[in-house]
């Protein structure tokens, strides 16, 4: 079943994302992949469903043909791999679906640590949009807001870019742990523990903003003991004994059964004149509970009291919960 459904969304043959077969003149993407291209930009957009009559018919009929958009914009241009997922909300899953609500699925639970909170902030739907292509993003953006009209109002749209080497703002390789293999679809899409939401996932966003000015205060050596890894050439450094954790030893989640491991696709975005610098963390995961556990674990800590440091330097402005399920069971919606 697992297996059907990953097919169904072009997970398993991960060759048909490659530029050769692109440039053959096939779209190139599954709709509702939640491992699309790394590209080298995106637009994140929440919004929120007015409540009015006709307003979720409205919202039903532009999801349910999404797959139909993101081609009629994508054949434009192949090799910029255009994609495009959705993320649906608690709050509307079950009116805008008629289904009953995956098994994990609830709004953002706020994560309040002596020093820093993730907070929770409105959003019913994500689009999470991809391409090589700037103008892509652009107009995908505005034929799907054209078509949901006044049934929605935009929360937060963000566009962001790919830095240089896949850095984050703060100068560090982002994106290296991500689990690739047969690891990818067991740790981003849901299986036979949820039957009618196979070959969903999990999706929680928050936008962060980064006080630039004091991290740049920092040795390097001090942001690479924050962050875990080697600034240079994104080396991991050894997981510390006790005492304060580094960002990625505190986000590495193990239990009986192993490793849970969630996929990113973070964007650096910003607007220097605005003395704005950000980074949009986008994880999705067959579990939700990984995610949560991994915000529990840096706004906390490990031991509690020791928080992560990234977060002394990066402010979560956001934080919502999605489930994007199949392509089949998005399509299913119509009508
Ligand atoms: C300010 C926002 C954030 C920044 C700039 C950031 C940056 C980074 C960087 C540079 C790495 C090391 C390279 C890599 O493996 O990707 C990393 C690792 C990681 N981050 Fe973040 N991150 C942020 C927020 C988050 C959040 C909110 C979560 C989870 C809820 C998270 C989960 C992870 C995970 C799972 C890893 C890999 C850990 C491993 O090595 O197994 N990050 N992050």
């Amino acid at each position: 079943m697992l297996a059907e459904s990953q097919r169904d969304r072009g997970v398993i043959v991960t060759a048909s994302t490659s530029s050769d077969q692109s440039f053959a003149g096939r779209v190139p993407i599954a709709p509702q992949q939640v491992d699309a291209p790394l590209t080298r930009s995106a637009i994140f957009l929440v919004v929120g469903v007015v409540d009015r009559p006709g307003a979720m018919d409205t919202v039903r009929d532009v999801v349910a043909g999404l797959e139909g958009l993101v081609k009629t914009i994508g054949f434009r241009d192949l090799p910029a791999q255009l994609s495009c997922t959705v993320g649906i909300g608690a709050r509307v899953w079950p009116e805008l679906t008629g289904l009953s609500t995956p098994a994990e699925l609830h709004p953002f639970k706020e994560v309040r640590g002596a020093a820093h909170t993730a907070v929770s902030t409105p959003g019913d739907l994500l689009f999470h949009i991809r391409s090589n292509r700037q103008d892509m993003c652009f107009e995908l953006e505005r034929l799907l807001l054209e078509g949901l009209g006044d049934a929605v109002t935009t929360i937060d749209e963000t566009s962001g870019f790919r830095y240089f080497d896949a850095r984050d703002l703060l100068g560090f390789v982002d994106g290296t742990a991500n689990p690739v293999g047969p690891n990818l679809p067991a740790s981003t899409l849901v299986g036979d523990e949820d039957p009618q939401f196979v070959g969903g996932s999990y999706v929680l966003v928050q936008k962060y903003l980064h006080q630039m000015s004091s991290w740049a205060k920092l040795s390097t050596e001090q942001q690479e003991s924050i962050i875990g890894r080697r600034k240079a050439d994104d080396l991991e450094l050894d997981d510390a004994v006790e005492g304060q954790k580094s960002h990625k030893t505190l986000n590495t989640i193990t239990d009986d059964a192993g490793e849970h491991d969630i996929l990113r696709d973070n964007m650096p975005f910003g607007s220097p004149g605005q003395g704005e610098f950000g980074t949009y963390f986008i994880g999705y995961a067959r579990h939700l509970w990984v995610t949560e556990k991994m915000l529990e674990r840096m706004f906390i800590g490990d031991p509690p009291g020791l928080h992560d440091r990234i977060l002394d330097f990066s402010e979560a402005k956001t934080g919502c919960v999605f489930f994007a399920p199949s392509a089949s069971l998005l399509a299913g919606l119509a009508g």
